[in-house]
């Protein structure tokens, strides 16, 4: 007898693509040990927690080690004070009710995207737009929806929505019936965002289709301009097809503190076998309660911190901080002359690469000549061809400095 792999494992590109871009910076940096390389690829935030936060944060780490502040196992769906912070703060300004029981505080909206398939037959049909966050497709990947990829970079059976320069990276809805949409908004990669009449769109398709719609609002916090939907629930009749995400990563910075939510809605349906229908929200509870053991107690203090007036000043004053960085960042790059997208409602700034160059090539030059690392386009879908990613994610210093740079070097890259 020997032990048997999950063969779909081996249909996965050899390494995500933000492990991919680390090595080839590392190598780098060995055979360069003087060149000053700015990091402006994964999405990482750099600014620290904020000051609420941290404080609120280190009470209940202190009162762990207190015999009557200690907390052991929490509930796996989150705690009762964070769940109605969010509900009251998050939602209920815009105008949208939800119960405690339809809200799931987890570690990360990565796992949360990467898990939910779980839930869902694999004879659906899955829709991703192109590019596309990596963590849709490959958690498809692995769990045996798709077939291999093809030449062209496309996995079979999954269907994939063109976001290219002649649409305005805005996805056409399906030609064939799909039954899961993957989408993202403010879009990672190309930081464009969906108005609330393009949002209905989908909505209405997922309503005439009986598709799930889902919703990653990780970015929802660096919306800037009006009529741009924050949550997908702002559309009437989203609570039936849709499943959100949300994340404190981008906002508050807790990319390495780990929080973030996941919206199942009660209404929200899916069909056995038998053609029965099911609710879908004791399915992701069952998924929880089984899997995961819920986010430590302190951290969910520091989570509800950020609802604070401090903490919201203070995660404003850093979204600010960053959408600046972007505009800088556009603004350099279309004086010089290259076509640029997003960085108004989103932390990501989309480039089409100079001279019909591929997007290593383009990553090859902005590392070799002036040291910044961004991410290439075709990481995140065959679309994604010819385009890359940079983000603000970094401090006003190194994004001038950055810029300056290409600036400079503008005729070698
Ligand atoms: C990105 O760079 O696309 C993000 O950091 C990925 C993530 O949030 O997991």
């Amino acid at each position: 007898m020997s032990v048997k792999i999950n063969e779909n494992y081996l249909l996965l590109k050899s390494s995500y693509i933000f492990a991919e871009i680390n090595r080839r910076v590392l190598n780098y940096q060995n055979d360069h040990p003087d060149a000053d390389v700015i990091r402006m690829g994964i999405g990482d935030v750099t600014r620290p927690l904020p000051w609420a936060v941290e404080r609120e944060f280190q009470k209940a780490v202190q009162g762990m080690g207190e015999v009557d502040k200690f907390h052991g196992y929490g509930p796996e769906q989150g705690y009762e004070f964070l769940i109605n912070e969010i509900i009251e703060k998050d939602y209920a300004p815009r105008g949208i009710q939800l119960d405690e029981s339809e809200v799931f505080i987890s570690d990360g909206a990565k796992c949360d995207t990467g898990n939910i398939q779980e839930i869902f037959s694999l004879k659906n049909t899955v829709a991703v737009t192109d590019p596309v966050y990596p963590v849709y497709v490959d958690s498809n990947v692995m769990a045996g929806r798709t077939g291999a990829m093809g030449d062209d970079g496309r996995y079979d059976k999954l269907v994939y929505l063109p976001c290219t320069e002649e649409n305005g990276f805005v996805p056409a809805l399906p030609q064939e019936e799909v039954d899961l949409i993957y989408l993202c908004f403010p879009n990672n990669p190309t930081g464009t965002t969906l108005t609330t009449e393009e949002t209905r769109e989908w909505v209405d398709y997922a309503q005439d289709h009986n598709s799930i719609i889902l919703y990653d609002a990780a970015y929802e916090a660096y919306i800037q301009e009006d009529n741009i939907p924050h949550s997908i629930y702002e559309i009437e009749g989203a609570r039936e097809v849709a499943i959100e995400f949300r994340s404190f990563s981008k906002n508050a910075g807790f990319t390495g503190t780990r929080c973030a939510f996941t919206v199942v809605p009660e209404e929200l349906t899916g069909w056995d076998s038998q053609g029965k229908p099911h609710d879908l929200n004791p399915l992701w509870n069952r998924r929880q309660t089984t899997k995961f053991n819920g986010v430590s107690y302190p951290v969910q203090v520091a989570a509800q911190a950020v609802y604070s007036p401090e903490g919201q000043r203070e995660i404003t004053e850093s979204i600010n901080y960053y959408m600046k960085n972007a505009g800088i960042i556009l603004k350099s790059l279309k004086d010089i002359g290259l076509r640029v997208y997003g960085g108004v409602n989103s932390p990501y700034i989309w480039i089409k690469t100079p001279e019909d160059m591929d997007s290593w090539q383009f990553f090859d030059r902005l590392l070799e000549k002036p040291h910044i690392v961004g991410t290439p386009g075709v990481g995140f879908g065959p679309s994604g061809e010819g385009y890359f990613r940079l983000t603000a994610f970094n401090t006003l210093e190194n994004t001038e400095e950055a810029m300056t740079r290409i600036t400079k070097l503008q005729e070698e890259i």
